[in-house]
């Protein structure tokens, strides 16, 4: 019985992290650059969707897009976060990766009017 009750505990301990290696393998493994704009796999590796979002469109922290800011500021903050944001240094993401990521945001296709969606026009 005391056999059952632990493997259970350690299967029940186990389970989310099993999911989330699942889920970062969706993410990462799977990633069909030709369906995104071009440094969307160095926006994903870096973690940047984690808290903005796979469309910079926010999340748990700010929306990056609509607009998206000029890239001198865009990188002080990766650099040097005004607050909370983790630090970005050259080392963990080079100047080089991080033009990729500002290009991504760059052409993501801005949001439609919302007036253009025939579900949320009210007729
Ligand atoms: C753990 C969460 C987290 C991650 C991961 C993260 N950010 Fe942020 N980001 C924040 C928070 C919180 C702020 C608000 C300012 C601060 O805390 O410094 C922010 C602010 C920003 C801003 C300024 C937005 C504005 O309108 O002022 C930019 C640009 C930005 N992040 C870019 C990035 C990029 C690029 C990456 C990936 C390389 C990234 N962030 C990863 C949490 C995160």
């Amino acid at each position: 019985m005391n056999i059952i009750k632990t493997i259970l505990v350690i299967a029940i301990f186990h389970l989310p992290q099993v999911m989330a290696q699942d889920a970062s393998r969706d993410f990462l493994g799977e990633i069909n650059d030709s369906d995104h704009p071009d440094g969307y796999r160095e926006y994903v590796e870096l973690g940047c969707w984690q808290c903005h979002g796979f469309q910079g469109q926010g999340g748990r922290a700010a929306k990056l897009v609509d607009p998206l800011m000029p890239y001198d500021g865009f990188a002080m903050q990766v650099r040097k976060p005004r607050n909370i944001m983790p630090v970005y240094s050259p080392n963990v993401l080079s100047d080089a990766r991080l033009k990729k990521i500002y290009s991504y945001l760059q052409n993501i296709p801005e949001s439609p009017d919302p007036d253009d969606i025939p579900l949320l026009s009210g007729d």
